[in-house]
């Protein structure tokens, strides 16, 4: 259950839609490093650690945390940890459910046929009609809060955990086809040479900080979903193994939709590798229309792709759900129906700064870019930095010993070394100087 539930949170848009379109804003090569050795060395100590401190507390993130510092006589500032996390849930779900929403609009116009035999100029007019028609766009949007308050309100998260395990390796096997596909059609030498071939000029504080960021958002943390599900895993599995499969599995998802786009991306020069948030739904409608039998192929595609961003978007909401339910007395229906609100008002701002907003900026950022710089590089690294801070060097020591003793005995001192010595100033300074860096450089 927990594996499921961990994996179908980590596994999403995250990696099929956010991470090849933020390579290729960040020049590719160097930034997958940066992204590669984020993930290794600070997102999987965390993971362990939120884990481990949901498996500890058993309640919801804010609860739990609560619990501990108490039960340790610590300060309530660690209380944050929950506040943090549980906000950062609704703000990214705002635009989540938006971004889930075009893969819904994308699954009947498969269907119908749109995207036969067409050009990256004749796709992207199709995204850009899209992205101006407001109503539709909000329509999807909610369609897609709807399913997502549903199912938490059904309290049938379990039943959708199933139809992941299914669904989840189709879309493995999916991927991989497209793959095998973009090799032989695409520009796969120039895809490989742009995702693995690092040119550290491209890299700046501001791209570091965003790798950072991304490997906190890929894989579900910073934000109280991992220790919330950490709450369901029973005592005797090992927490490091099972973060590690969870870990590898998201990554090489990303990488597979990495190597099935961008050699798309290369063989038409008229789709550009740093177009952004588009990069997906531009590229690929292409490759479908293309391939023979691709209109259906593209169809369970995106169907796949909603249902990845829906188990991720039931983990960003079921903290806020739980702890409404536990400490304010809410019942699971208006604490979804109260969050699920809250999340589809704010989600209106990112339908609106891709249209009538557009124009509005604060510095570099539009309205969906602010809520992604907010909560990816600043509340999922900060939470991440005060949670490898608490596990590492605030709490007494017997609670992780206690916690992880079914480890391995040297790898829990690797953990323990390295949540202590690297992950504090790691992310510390990634942060101070992509902060820097970004509000530099936006004059
Ligand atoms: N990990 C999800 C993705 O990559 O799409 C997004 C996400 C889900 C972020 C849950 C944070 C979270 F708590």
């Amino acid at each position: 259950m927990f594996i499921m539930a961990a994996t179908g949170s980590a596994v999403g848009l995250g990696n099929i839609w956010k991470f090849p379109y933020i390579t290729g804003e960040n020049g590719g090569g160097a930034f997958v490093l940066v992204y590669l050795v984020c993930i290794l060395l600070l997102g999987i100590p965390v993971m362990v650690a939120e884990v481990m401190l949901g498996r500890r507390g058993r309640q919801s993130p804010i609860s739990t945390m609560r619990q501990l510092t108490s039960e340790a006589g610590l300060h309530g500032f660690w209380n944050s940890i929950g506040w943090l996390g549980v906000i950062a849930g609704l703000f990214i779900l705002s635009f989540y459910s938006v971004i889930a929403g075009w893969a819904l609009a994308y699954i009947p116009e498969m269907g119908k046929g749109t995207f036969q035999g067409v050009d990256p100029i004749e796709s992207q007019l199709f995204f850009d009609t899209l992205l101006a028609d407001k109503a539709r766009l909000i329509g999807w949007q909610s369609l897609f809060m709807l399913m997502t308050v549903g199912v938490v309100t059904c309290g049938v998260v379990r039943g959708l955990g199933a139809a992941v395990r299914i669904l989840m390796p189709l879309l493995f096997v999916l991927l991989l086809a497209m793959l095998v596909f973009a090799y032989r059609e695409g520009d796969f030498a120039a895809a490989i040479k742009f995702l693995f071939w690092p040119d550290f000029s491209a890299l700046t504080g501001r791209s570091i900080l965003e790798a950072l960021g991304h490997s906190f958002f890929t894989l579900s943390l910073g934000m109280g979903s991992i220790m919330a599900y950490g709450a369901y895993m029973p005592v005797g599995t090992s927490i490091g193994k099972t973060v590690l499969t969870i870990a590898l599995l998201d990554v090489v998802v990303a990488l597979m939709a990495g190597m099935a786009i961008f050699p798309i991306v290369f063989a038409h020069p008229g789709i550009n590798p740093a177009a952004g948030p588009e990069l997906l739904f531009v590229s690929l409608p292409v490759v479908f229309g293309a391939m023979p039998g691709g209109l259906a192929v593209g169809m369970l595609f995106f169907i796949l792709v909603t249902i990845a961003a829906w188990s991720s978007a039931i983990s960003l909401i079921e903290p806020a759900v739980a702890w409404l339910i536990e400490k304010r007395g809410f019942n699971r229906f208006t604490a979804n129906i109260v969050l699920g609100f809250i999340a589809w008002t704010l989600g209106i701002g990112t339908v609106l700064s891709f249209n009538d907003w557009a124009g509005f900026t604060l510095g570099d950022f539009t309205f969906f870019g602010a809520m992604d710089f907010l909560t990816s590089r600043i509340m999922l690294p900060l939470t991440g930095l005060f949670v490898a801070i608490f596990v590492g060097w605030v709490m007494p020591r017997a609670t992780p010993q206690s916690e992880l003793d079914g480890e391995d005995s040297l790898m829990f001192s690797l953990w323990l070394w390295v949540l202590r010595y690297i992950c504090p100033p790691a992310i510390g300074v990634v942060l101070l100087v992509g902060l820097y860096d970004t509000f530099t450089a936006a004059g």
